[in-house]
């Protein structure tokens, strides 16, 4: 069946996802497309959306994309940026400035079709540098915002050609802080591109098993089972499609699993009735030895993503099933992050984007049934699939396990200059909420401006109440150059002196992490905190704390939606001391620290 759809096209910038996700919501079909995409990757679309970006309209940034889409007969509306690019494709004026942050107040024209059923102010939200200063012949106003009693309006906060049926605004609908963007947006699938609802979560269902049946011809498909969510979908939805007997599962563990994790997952398939061609494989010393001696987390997924293809294509030569094709439940975030368009920075190549599998795609032996969902659409899919909800809403882990969440490091610390350099300011940062702080020889990856970092963390030590703590822990690093993290000691007193170490992949450091880590997942069980916790990271960083110990183990529980952002959880303070009581006893273990950073501009992951 051919579907209405919306094609919205990825600027750059976090947005553009939750632009389609919030048309999925809307039961239609909302396809991502590259700005530079070939025009014919626009034709079929009802209409098209174009996101922000942190390109500079004023400055002619970014205007290398298919202008094309401007001679469509189809209706554009664009946000922040595109709203800007439209305006000045078409006559109008953008300039560097008047720029508004956070919350404003749009008062609208109520006649206009995109604000159907609005009131006459509606709060918007705003985060632009560049703003629409003229426009051109056949566009009006439709919107424009006051800052401020007294204080004169921006003009062209939205804009409009009903004769070119082309739309602009200046503030992004898609965010939860529009109260009513949901409803414009809905105004503009429904009534200015008069989409019907057809994208289901049945339909979506069905079509795919279509889709897998003539991908896969008469060949059977060889999936990867971790155990997680996604690849556990994914193994339901093939053998709906192809039958259980064209289905081979293989269960790999690698060693980066979580304690008692492999039982657990032999344990699941066999519940999940997908036993009958479901096979194990122990290959931890196959993954230790192509991690040994590896420190920089990129070559350490590298690694990760490349034995788990030689494993897989040894298993499959074993099995006598070579010429099968390869499944993964890759999810669309997952291509994203790894870089998969020409403007994302690489953040994380994700295991499932490693060149090799790369290749497989190319010659078209992947199949990838969850390619075009989020996590939420996936867990959705899954229910409806039948997979119990414990199943559904096990915490998101990484593909590469515990390999990302045991740092590995040299020793060496090469900005130490840097790092005294700041020490003062931190400590200043501190003390105003007071607590101490210092910045750790350690480095962790992050986000920022949607470009990938590389930089310290701060340990701040002393007792305040949450609010407290992540007002410092904010101040510093959103402010201090070089600083992407502030953690929190849960340890006795004020450490003060670290020694980095040099530590890479062992089974012992995986041992001692997996310790740490089901205390923590324990913890959480038994406050009956699993669920309200969207995903808990536990990390192991090799450092030496006043002269004790070798690991410092991080607790990172965090809230999310859709893993692009994330704020810090706060859990009970008794929960808090027995974590610290068990895990400062466990033998090796440096100190307990907790990460109070939001992403951005930490990320969930420590690498
Ligand atoms: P970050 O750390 O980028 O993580 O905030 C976002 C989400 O992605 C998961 N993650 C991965 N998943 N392979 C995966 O399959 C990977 O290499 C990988 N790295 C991060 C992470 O656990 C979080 O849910």
């Amino acid at each position: 069946m051919q579907h209405d759809s919306i094609a919205v096209v990825d600027f750059g910038g976090q947005y553009a996802h939750l632009i389609a996700t919030k048309v999925r919501r809307l039961e239609v079909l909302a396809e991502i497309r590259q700005p530079e995409d070939p025009i014919e990757a626009f034709e079929g679309a009802s209409g098209i959306i174009l996101s922000g970006s942190p390109s500079l309209a004023s400055h002619g940034e970014d205007s290398g994309y298919t202008k094309a889409i401007y001679d469509l007969d189809i209706p554009i509306l664009g946000f922040c940026f595109g709203h800007q690019e439209i305006a000045k494709h078409y006559g109008g004026k953008v300039i560097n400035g008047r720029q508004e942050w956070g919350h404003a107040e749009l008062h609208i024209d109520q006649g206009e079709p995109l604000f159907t059923g609005l009131g006459k102010v509606e709060q918007v939200w705003m985060s632009h540098f560049d703003s629409v200063t003229e426009l051109g012949p056949d566009f009006h106003e439709i919107g424009y915002t006051v800052l401020g009693a007294g204080n004169k309006p921006h003009h062209f906060a939205a804009i409009a050609s009903h004769k070119h049926r082309r739309y602009g605004f200046q503030f992004h609908p898609e965010v939860d802080d529009t109260l009513h963007g949901d409803e414009m947006i809905a105004n503009f699938v429904f009534r200015i591109c008069g989409c019907e609802r057809s994208w289901t979560m049945e339909a979506f269902i069905d079509e795919e098993i279509e889709r897998i049946r003539r991908q896969a011809a008469n060949q059977s498909v060889f999936l990867l089972a971790s155990g997680g969510v996604d690849s556990t979908v994914a193994a339901v939805l093939l053998s709906r499609a192809l039958g259980s007997e064209r289905l081979q599962l293989l269960h790999v563990d690698n060693g980066l699993m979580r304690k008692d994790e492999s039982q657990q997952v032999v344990e699941m398939f066999r519940e999940l009735g997908l036993d009958s061609r479901f096979h194990f494989v122990d290959a931890s010393e196959d993954f230790l030895s192509a991690l040994s001696g590896l420190v920089e987390p990129e070559a350490k997924r590298h690694a990760i993503g490349t034995t788990f293809v030689e494993v897989f294509e040894r298993e499959a030569r074993a099995l006598g099933i070579e010429r099968d094709m390869l499944g993964q439940g890759t999810i669309y975030p997952d291509t994203i992050e790894t870089g998969g368009t020409k403007r994302a920075d690489t953040i994380k190549t994700h295991h499932n984007r490693v060149p090799i599998i790369e290749k497989l795609i190319q010659q078209g032996k992947v199949i990838e049934p969850l390619s075009e969902l989020y996590k939420v659409e996936v867990r959705e899919l899954g229910e409806r699939l039948g997979i119990s909800h414990k199943l559904l809403w096990r915490h998101p882990f990484p593909g590469p396990g515990l390999g990302v969440r045991l740092l590995c490091a040299d020793g060496r610390v090469e900005d130490a200059a840097a790092l005294e350099a700041i020490a003062p300011e931190v400590a200043q940062h501190a003390e105003t909420h007071g607590l101490s702080g210092v910045p750790l020889p350690i480095k962790s990856v992050g986000v920022k401006a949607d470009l990938r970092s590389y930089e310290h963390p701060v340990l701040l030590s002393g007792q305040r109440d949450w609010d407290e703590l992540f007002e410092a822990a904010g101040s510093i690093y959103k402010t201090v150059a070089g600083i992407n993290r502030c953690l929190w000691n849960l340890a006795p007193g004020a450490p003060t002196s670290f020694r980095p170490l040099a530590a890479t992949t062992t089974r012992a450091r995986l041992d001692l992490l997996r310790e740490c880590d089901a205390l923590m997942m324990d913890g959480l069980r038994r406050h009956g905190l699993y669920d309200e916790i969207w995903q808990c990271p536990t990390v192991l960083v090799p450092l030496e704390i006043d002269g004790h110990g070798k690991e410092l183990c991080i607790l990172r529980p965090i809230h999310s939606e859709r893993a692009m952002t994330a704020t810090a959880a706060r859990l009970p303070a008794e929960l808090l001391h027995q974590l610290r009581d068990a895990i400062l006893a466990l033998p090796g273990i440096s100190g307990l620290a907790y990460d109070l950073t939001s992403k951005p501009p930490g990320t969930i992951e420590w690498e």
